[in-house]
């Protein structure tokens, strides 16, 4: 699967949830490759948390931030790059993505994804009324564009094996 990939980066997009992290991992471990987070990257370069960048500069920095560290690690790959749910859905984020690397949609449900958030609440952007309620909405508005994915491979409630296999037969 590696020779397939070349020297481009694989690049996992979706909803967050949809288990990018754990799966690209994974999928790193079998290919030989390195593994990094976008939202773990900018963590790094900004000392700060996203919750926080959110909180002290807005999500059109975060954003801003978000591209140039995308740039910046798809230049110095290849590697297996998992990313944050809005990454894909900024135009000059998807260009470079798409440029830049193969790029895998890992699609979910919304009951397979909100499981998976509601534990958790660092999320930002679900610091709403009705969490699932934006979770929906945020579905709606970004399966269109997910779509323009290279491959999507559909993360469903079982191992994380099986998913990570499914993505490296596509990748093939
Ligand atoms: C976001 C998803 C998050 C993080 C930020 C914004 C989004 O990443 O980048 O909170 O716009 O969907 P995960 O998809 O890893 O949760």
């Amino acid at each position: 699967a590696r020779s397939a990939l070349g020297r481009r980066n694989l690049v996992l997009v979706g909803l967050m949830g949809a288990g990018k992290s754990a799966i690209g991992r994974l999928v790193a471990q079998h290919l030989g490759l390195p593994f990094i987070d976008t939202d773990t990257e900018i963590e790094r370069v900004s000392r700060m948390s996203i919750a926080e960048l959110f909180a002290a500069y807005g999500e059109e920095e975060f954003r801003a931030l978000e591209t140039r560290v995308i740039k910046r690690l798809l230049r110095s790959g290849p590697r297996v790059i998992s990313t944050g749910g809005g990454a894909f859905i900024n135009d000059r984020t998807r260009a470079q993505i798409q440029r830049g690397g193969v790029s895998v949609w890992l699609k979910a449900d919304l009951d397979v994804l909100w499981e998976r958030v509601n534990k958790r609440d660092h999320r930002p952007l679900l610091k709403t009324e009705n969490p699932k309620q934006t979770l929906k909405d945020l579905m709606d508005r970004r399966y269109p564009i997910y779509e323009e994915a290279d491959i999507t491979v559909l993360s469903r409630d079982v191992r994380k094996d099986v998913i990570t296999g499914e993505v490296l037969s596509a990748i093939l």
